[in-house]
């Protein structure tokens, strides 16, 4: 892939959103440097190594360093200075009133205007709440010591981890907001080899959309969530109900399945923060706190019905397997499984985990909680326990031989937090089963 026009692009956050962007914009062919102040994440990239687990990335990051147009830097100053575009990847994490921080990408603004040598233009990829980019003009033009140029734009992220190459290359839209013809024009030949539709607006509206898109899928979440309580009451089935609500083409089967809930570094975070600025704004938006209850009370259930087949909790075992918040990635940032683990190891119960990509950071996200062990493979974890807990929809667990879980299991006990399990066929393998809503 090359494209007419190579650009000068510095990248600033090493992260899932960065490291992605870099390493895909180096195959579209443009000149990349990717900055982190992560000094231990630069030496890793710099060694080939990855910081975390991203189907294909690895291949891109090392393609980009073999053909020299990828690079990663310890110094943002270096990085600015030689670049043309800046694209601001750094983390907006929650801070503690629901509101994003947005000291790391102000800092970024900030040197950039004290680095302007040349034209530049300043994108915010980051998630953030709407009138950012605005800031970011401020903090820029109010700190640069010369009459040079610049633009910012806003060009949000919808990639979905575990699928963020295929995402990059193939979204169903690129966003971009700006206010002027150059940064639109430049945006637009970055992108200029990846087929799909640009829909151009002002900053303002990039920002909400990014914010509007990721709140609406959350909903969507808690809405079947909800759904799956009712069923449960009546005794209907939650699967049937999302198929055939899904097949309604207004509706759409995506995010409808029910489970323990949604987790990851995005869906809490940007609803707190969607909410908040609205709010800050002049209006309260209720139904985002709904979404947030809904969602934590999904885990909640999901211990009380554990709590319901097993009786008193001290001294049992459970096996948990999927530590993640989803399929495809070793991200434990906000995953369910960590309260539900916490929870477990508070009434008592003895833990044995495992996950296919996460042991590492789970490992560490865990650090300090009693009674928990990590096991090398799915059957050491279930060996020996009075309940097996599934908080992940991993592929390899659809494939688990059953017949071999019973036998070693102490309880033929199954808790399915996704409802990834074929309940017939549990059931006819002997086992006691919940799921939710079905
Ligand atoms: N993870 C996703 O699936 C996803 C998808 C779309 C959008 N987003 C958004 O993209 C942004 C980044 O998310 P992420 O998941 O990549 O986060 P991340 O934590 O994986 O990466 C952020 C990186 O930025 C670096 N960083 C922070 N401050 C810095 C600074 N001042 N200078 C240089 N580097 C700095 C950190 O060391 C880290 O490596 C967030 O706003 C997030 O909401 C994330």
């Amino acid at each position: 892939m090359k494209t007419a026009r190579k650009y000068k692009i510095c990248v600033v956050g090493a992260g899932h959103v960065g490291l992605v962007a870099a390493a895909c914009f180096s195959k579209l062919g443009h000149k990349v440097v990717c900055v982190d102040n992560d000094r231990n994440k630069i030496q890793m990239l710099k060694e080939m190594s990855m910081p975390f687990h991203e189907p294909g990335l690895e291949a891109l990051v090392k393609r980009g360093l073999k053909r020299e147009n990828l690079n990663f830097l310890f110094s943002l100053t270096e990085g600015i200075r030689s670049s043309e575009v800046i694209f601001i990847a750094v983390g907006t994490p929650p801070k503690k009133d629901g509101s994003a921080d947005l000291s790391s990408v102000e800092n970024v603004a900030y040197t950039a205007a004290k680095n302007l040598n040349s034209y530049k233009l300043v994108v915010g990829k980051s998630t953030v709440p709407v009138q950012t980019g605005k800031r970011i003009q401020e903090i820029i033009e109010n700190n640069k010591d010369n009459g040079l140029k610049f633009d910012v734009a806003s060009n949000p992220e919808f990639l979905r981890e575990g699928k963020a190459i295929y995402d990059f290359f193939y979204p169903d839209r690129i966003v971009l907001g700006v206010e002027s013809k150059k940064a639109e024009n430049i945006l637009k030949g970055i992108y200029s080899l990846v087929k799909a539709p640009f829909v151009v607006t002002d900053i303002n509206t990039a920002e909400l959309i990014k914010h509007a898109s990721n709140s609406f899928l959350a909903t969507k979440i808690s809405f079947i969530n909800a759904v799956s309580r009712v069923c449960d009451l009546a005794g209907a089935d939650i699967e049937k109900v999302s198929k055939a609500m899904g097949m309604d083409r207004r509706i759409g089967s995506a995010f409808l399945q029910a489970g323990i809930g949604y987790g990851g570094f995005c869906f809490p975070k940007d609803i707190e923060a969607f909410a908040y600025i609205s709010k800050k704004l002049g209006y309260e938006f209720g139904l985002l706190r709904e979404v947030r209850n809904i969602n934590q009370g999904q885990v909640v259930y999901f211990l009380r019905k554990i709590k319901g087949k097993l009786g008193s909790l001290k001294n049992k075992r459970a096996a948990v397997l999927g530590l993640s918040f989803k399929p495809g990635t070793d991200d434990m940032r906000f995953a369910p499984a960590v309260k539900i683990v916490e929870a477990l190891s508070q009434e008592g119960v003895n833990l044995s985990l495992y996950d296919p990509k996460s042991m590492g950071k789970s490992k560490k996200v865990l650090k300090g909680i009693k009674r928990v062990k990590f096991f090398k493979s799915p059957y050491a974890a279930v060996a020996g326990a009075d309940c097996v807990c599934f908080l992940t929809e991993w592929d390899e667990f659809r494939k688990l031989d059953l017949r071999k879980i019973k036998k070693i299991m102490k309880h033929p006990f199954i808790a399915d937090g996704r409802n990834m399990l074929d309940k017939k066929k549990v059931l006819a393998a002997g086992f006691e089963y919940f799921g939710i809503g079905r």
